[in-house]
């Protein structure tokens, strides 16, 4: 049996480059928090243990981590630096045997496959120390590997580094393999003399090679893996490489992106083929949109689902819906949470569902507000058709039955129903409900005053 792997999460310092009052590890990259996306990664060499350490909002952290098997979190404070913050997670280790692996809250695009050839190359070493390292066109800001005759002999920070050391391309990753039994000893060695007065986890190198323990490297071939965020910018540079990710991968199976740039799917979105993606959509979330869809410009669909066929117009916001197949929505539209719109149903512009099922061929194709509300099968609800479903204190259903039509500018008061094949005459107030069959009309009588024009003429040239 392979040994035990425990895995630490450096997740304590401030990130004050961030200038921002959220933990660092808390910023969304594509919709999840970077520790989110860390921990996922980690899931892939299944750890015994999870110790993340925290400091600079703690509370944060700990609440966005919840309850979690195998995973505890232990508080770094103050911050002194990373090989303090990895001290945080002796007691927990203690005696442990097996891998430790370290991995950076800040650090999210690491995938599993990698943490699985580092634990393997670590172990088939018989390493002390195995450091994730990538070899970067611009590796300003980070760790630079020292190699003497070809090995690692010291990491040197940014900000302590001699010109000469400023030129090596090769970078540390914050990403380590660690032999448990030596570890916590090693790191009581490690000193603070350096430009930030920090205790600097990456001196441990230079330590084990005094000490004739092998430490070795693992070269990731895509340097992307391991970028770190420190800055909003960073954090910008990073969600663009997953988003053309995600992109690439959809445009691989099928599905037609016009513009790569400005379109903006979480990574768990599904999308089938022969759907067309217009220009500054955003689908997020657990989204799933089905085949042969339409999805024009400037749409926002978020946790929704959107079966075959089904076209999204112009500039609509779709969350937590359910669109069946061959629907049309939009332009303007705006479907808020557990509506439903049948199959070739439509809604048209600003329209605006809650908590409403439109039953398949209905329609409501212009100026309408559908709250709690149940509507049956070709149904017509005209322009201007509200559901007033709340009296200040509760919310009222309203139901209409199958083939209902509901004149233009109806105000249906909740809770009412209006029965099969009713009709209700535009403008009307209806307060109780209609019949099946009958004709609901609810509004003043119209008078038409004869000749009151030419009176009303006369008697202003007499003034
Ligand atoms: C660190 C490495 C650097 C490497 C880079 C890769 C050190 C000294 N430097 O630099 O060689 O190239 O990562 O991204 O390790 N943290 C704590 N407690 C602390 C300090 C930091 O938990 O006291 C956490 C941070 O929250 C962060 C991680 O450790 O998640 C790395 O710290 P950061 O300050 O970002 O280190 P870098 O300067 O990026
Ligand atoms: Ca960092």
């Amino acid at each position: 049996m392979s040994p035990e792997v425990h895995v630490v999460v450096l997740a304590a310092g401030q990130g004050t480059r961030m200038k921002s009052r959220l933990p660092k590890v808390l910023h969304s990259l594509v919709g999840q928090p970077l520790l989110e996306h860390v921990l996922h990664a980690a899931d892939a060499i299944s750890p015994s243990t999870v110790t993340i350490v925290i400091g600079h909002g703690a509370e944060l952290v700990r609440v966005k981590v919840g309850n979690r098997p195998n995973v505890e979190c232990v508080v770094q404070e103050p911050q002194l630096g990373t090989a303090h913050a990895l001290q945080q997670a002796e007691d927990r280790l203690a005696g442990r045997q097996g891998t430790v692996v370290l991995l950076s809250g800040d650090v999210p695009l690491l995938r599993g496959v990698t943490l699985r050839k580092l634990v393997e190359a670590h172990q088939a070493a018989n390493a002390a120390a195995t450091v994730v390292t990538a070899i970067v066109e611009r590796p300003y800001g980070y760790g630079r590997i020292v190699r003497t005759k070809g090995r690692i002999a010291r990491i040197v920070e940014e900000r302590d580094a001699s010109a000469d050391v400023r030129q090596i391309h090769e970078i540390n990753g914050g990403i380590y393999a660690f032999d448990l039994p030596p570890l916590f000893d090693a790191l009581r060695g490690i000193a603070s003399q350096n430009a930030q007065g920090e205790y600097y986890l990456t001196d441990l190198v230079a330590i084990y090679r005094r000490r004739k323990l092998p430490v070795e490297t693992l070269v990731v071939d895509n340097p992307q893996e391991i970028r770190g965020i420190n800055s909003r910018t960073e954090l910008a540079e990073v969600s663009r490489i997953v988003r053309q990710t995600k992109n690439e991968e959809l445009m691989a199976a099928g599905v037609t992106i016009v513009d790569p740039a400005t379109t903006y799917i979480d990574p768990d979105v599904e999308v089938g083929p022969d759907t067309v993606i217009h220009p500054g959509v955003a689908i997020e979330g657990q989204s799933r949109i089905g085949a042969a869809c339409e999805i024009h410009s400037h749409v926002r669909i978020v946790g929704s689902e959107i079966a075959d066929k089904s076209v999204i117009h112009n500039f609509c916001l779709i969350i937590g819906s359910r669109i069946a197949e061959g629907a049309s929505v939009g332009p303007f539209a705006h479907l808020r949470p557990e509506s439903v719109v049948g199959e070739r149903a439509k809604i048209g512009n600003f329209v605006e569902l809650k908590k409403t099922t439109m039953g398949a061929g209905s329609k409501a194709n212009h100026l309408a507000y559908l709250g709690d509300a149940t509507i049956g099968e070709r149904v017509n609800v005209g322009a201007g058709t509200i559901t007033c479903n709340y009296d200040g204190t509760s919310k009222h259903p309203t139901i209409i039955e199958d083939g209902a039509f509901i004149g233009s500018d109806t105000q249906l008061i909740a809770p009412v129903r209006v029965g099969k094949g009713a009709y209700v005459a535009a403008g009307s107030s209806i307060t109780e409900d209609v019949p099946d069959g009958a004709l609901g009309i609810a509004r003043g009588r119209q008078a038409n005053v004869d000749g009151w024009v030419e009176r009303r003429k006369a008697r202003s040239s007499k003034d």
